[in-house]
């Protein structure tokens, strides 16, 4: 079984990658090892403003139907069916699938893996939390979130911090104004968790998403000023998707983190209960608008 005596995570059974129908358009990265470069920027006007705004939907409402079944005994498999068959029956790509060699259509990662987790045969049991990762690709453009669910009852520190890691994504999303740095964001984050002890990862980032999944363009969640000092404007379009962990008091604030052998899957150095959430936003005029809701 996937979990070793302390509980703790550890790989599974990966199955077969899942097929998406010939008709639906691929991004350029599938069947290649990598992304190409990208030369274009963070700024879209109104209409691919819009295409974003659809493919973040339909991710969005990936993301609810995924939350819809979970429940203790799921796999991270049948997630990741339920979400790959929302995604194409609405002629979209997952855009996970392919995308630097990643096998599967979501991203599931429990408990102590903070992100970029396999779906496998690990079952979920009551009190896991767990963090469902989707991005679509549909009309040219990404669309991507993620949101953090209790499996059954969990405890009220697990509670806690799904609760506050959501306060502390939209307190980041709040913070953006025209005319600000980008480092606001993490300002916001940041502060927040701390009043809590949580930690927050580095190294991890919010990034630019649209006709690329991934522009270039970093958002740091913590207070990287005087870096990260890109002023924003009307039409920029990014995540935020802030990473927090249950904090210890031998490393306040700071985050250490292993990665499997399998290349992915991310998980706290002290096994310590990690949560995320994220959304897509555009900056506008007077703040910003989320493009990844139902
Ligand atoms: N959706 C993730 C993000 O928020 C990226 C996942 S990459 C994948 O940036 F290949 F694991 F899907
Ligand atoms: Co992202
Ligand atoms: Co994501």
């Amino acid at each position: 079984m996937p979990r070793d005596a302390l509980g703790h995570l550890t790989s599974g059974l990966v199955g077969p990658s899942r097929q998406v129908p010939s008709v639906i358009p691929r991004p350029e990265y599938v069947g290649r090892p990598g992304p190409r470069r990208y030369d274009g920027d963070d700024h879209y006007d109104a209409g691919q403003i819009e295409r974003i705004r659809t493919a973040g939907r339909i991710a969005s409402q990936a993301v609810e139907a995924v939350g819809r079944a979970i429940r203790p005994g799921v796999t991270t498999d049948e997630l990741d069916a339920i979400g790959h068959e929302f995604l194409i029956a609405r002629d979209a790509y997952p855009s996970a699938l392919g995308y630097r060699g990643f096998p599967h259509s979501i991203c599931t990662s429990i408990n102590e893996v903070i992100c970029h987790g396999i779906p496998d045969d690990t079952a979920l049991i009551e009190g896991d939390i767990i963090k469902i990762d989707i991005t679509a690709f549909k009309d040219g453009m990404h669309g991507d979130l993620c949101a953090a669910f209790p499996v059954g009852d969990v405890t009220r520190e697990a509670a806690d911090l799904i609760e506050r890691t959501h306060e502390a994504m939209q307190r980041g999303i709040r913070s953006i104004a025209p005319g600000r740095e980008i480092n606001v964001i993490g300002r916001a984050i940041e502060s927040y968790a701390r009043r809590f002890g949580y930690g927050v990862v580095r190294d991890y980032t919010g990034h630019g998403v649209g006709e690329v999944f991934h522009s270039g363009l970093v958002v740091p969640h913590y207070d990287a000023a005087p870096a990260y000092s890109t002023i924003l404007e009307p039409g920029m379009v990014f995540t935020i998707e802030p990473m927090l962990t249950l904090g210890t008091p031998e490393a306040p604030g700071t985050v250490a983190w292993d990665e499997w052998a399998d290349g992915w899957t991310v998980v706290t150095r002290d096994r310590s209960l990690t949560a995320q959430f994220e959304h897509t936003i555009v900056v506008t005029e007077r703040g910003a608008e989320i493009l990844t809701l139902p």
